[in-house]
């Protein structure tokens, strides 16, 4: 059977860019840029979206694009002993869709409340309430997953693809009118100056540097989708014609405006009220509900607000999906709707403990953890890392960097620039970073 490709780079750019732009974005970047130092975070994010993001994301692409196969498939080709790799990433989408799809279901349930309803008066009673609760956050949870695995069904260029070109523009004009609206509030530039100003006071020693230099490479790390074979099963799907260089460099970059979008959209909102910016869940479903329930059109505003989280959520989920679908399409042969169906099942299933470790199995604990956050540990500080240095490993010594820039000439189309940098990027300063925070991780 023929393999299918996205219509066209525009496409592949939106789907993507699509699959950067998530959570990652827009809960997490806003309040760990406040927190690691403000404009000096920005700096060394930046540096690093460009020292090790690019670097990372033109070797899965031309993986994929080279073998025309999935994750594990892709890397077994180019090293018979190698396939662990794509395991590594196929089994770490696996846990990042057991959690998603939690927060997923939360972000519709809260987008179909401000639909539906007049808003929400007590949020963190509310929240308490709803997360804590059994059924309800799961029945949303099991919606979102379905969505997703609906869409990877549907295939690449007729789901993914079709998805992406609609979600991902709506989203940028959404966040666009948010980040306008929220600026323009009195008292906002406290916010415009938390992320911007660079803040020294929280660094004193070497040691502080290093922790913020740590938390911008995990950053750049998911919010990028590095490590997961995400953009080498992309990449399978992606015409010659394309320059994998010149999408290296739109990719990082839409990201990055979308993060820092993000900060104008919600910290000056934040800080116009008068409340504590918090990270993660805290700042989504806890903080902004104060801030629109206080706001001059604030339904309108939480109502374009959540659906641009669940654009986001959605472009991101269905890229895991498909990581997981194309193994078991390519290996065993399996129909779409089959190999979509069946995993679905599955991390659905996982991801309703991950949900009740919010109330019900609040108690259960692994290795310390809640179930929720022991799957976010897992993913986030052990696959990803691991997924990404082997990437490295594999391409700049086993396949080779010569073999690489055949791959993203397009057989001499393309000129490709910065060739020594890139490789000393691949072959040394990006696995020894990753080992280093790794390591460091666990200390
Ligand atoms: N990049 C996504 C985000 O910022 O939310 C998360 C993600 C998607 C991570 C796909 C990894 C991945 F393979």
């Amino acid at each position: 059977m023929k393999r299918e490709q996205w219509s066209s780079n525009f496409g592949f750019l939106m789907a993507a860019a699509g699959s950067a732009v998530g959570l990652g974005n827009l809960w997490k970047f806003p309040y760990v840029v406040g927190m690691n130092g403000g404009g000096i975070f920005l700096i060394i994010y930046i540096v690093l979206l460009v020292l090790l993001g690019a670097p990372i994301l033109m070797a899965e692409m031309s993986i994929g694009r080279h073998t025309r196969l999935n994750a594990i498939g892709a890397c077994q080709q180019l090293n018979k002993n190698w396939g662990f790799v794509g395991f590594a990433g196929i089994f770490g989408a696996f846990i990042i869709l057991c959690y998603y799809g939690v927060i997923g279901g939360w972000v519709m349930k809260y987008l179909f409340t401000y639909i539906f309803t007049p808003g929400i008066n007590k949020p963190d009673e509310y929240f308490q309430n709803f997360s804590s609760s059994a059924a309800e956050p799961i029945l949303w949870q099991l919606l979102f997953c379905a969505v997703s695995i609906i869409i990877v069904i549907r295939g690449i260029s007729n789901g993914i693809e079709k998805i992406s070109k609609i979600f991902l523009p709506l989203l940028a004009a959404f966040i666009i009118i948010i980040a306008i609206n929220s600026v323009s509030l009195p008292g906002a530039s406290e916010g415009v100056k938390f992320f911007l100003i660079p803040d020294t006071s929280h660094i004193n020693s070497f040691k502080d540097i290093f922790s913020i230099i740590l938390n911008a490479m995990g950053q750049v790390f998911f919010s990028l989708s590095l490590g997961m074979g995400t953009l080498i099963t992309y990449g399978s799907y992606l015409s010659r014609d394309s320059s994998i260089q010149k999408n290296a460099f739109y990719i990082p970059l839409f990201d990055l405006i979308i993060a820092v979008l993000a900060c104008f959209a919600i910290l000056p909102a934040v800080f116009a009220f008068g409340l504590e910016p918090s990270g993660g869940s805290g700042l989504i479903f806890r903080t902004l509900p104060y801030v629109f329930g206080s706001m001059k059109f604030g339904r309108i505003c939480a109502v374009i607000f959540f659906a641009l989280v669940f654009f986001a959520a959605v472009t991101s989920s269905i890229s895991l999906v498909e990581v997981i679908a194309s193994y078991f399409i390519d290996s065993r042969k399996w129909s779409r709707p089959k190999a979509c169906i069946i995993p679905g099942i599955v991390f659905a299933g996982v991801g309703i403990t991950a949900s009740l470790s919010f109330g019900l199995l609040s108690n259960v604990k692994i290795m310390g953890e809640s179930i929720f956050d022991f799957l976010t540990i897992l993913s986030d500080k052990i696959l990803m890392p691991i997924g990404g240095f082997f990437m490295c490993i594999l391409t700049g010594y086993i396949w080779g960097m010569p073999e690489m820039f055949r791959e993203m000439s397009s057989g001499g189309k393309y000129k490709i620039y910065f060739r020594k940098t890139i490789s000393f990027l691949i072959k040394f300063l990006a696995p020894a970073m990753i080992l280093i925070i790794f390591i460091t991780s666990f200390i």
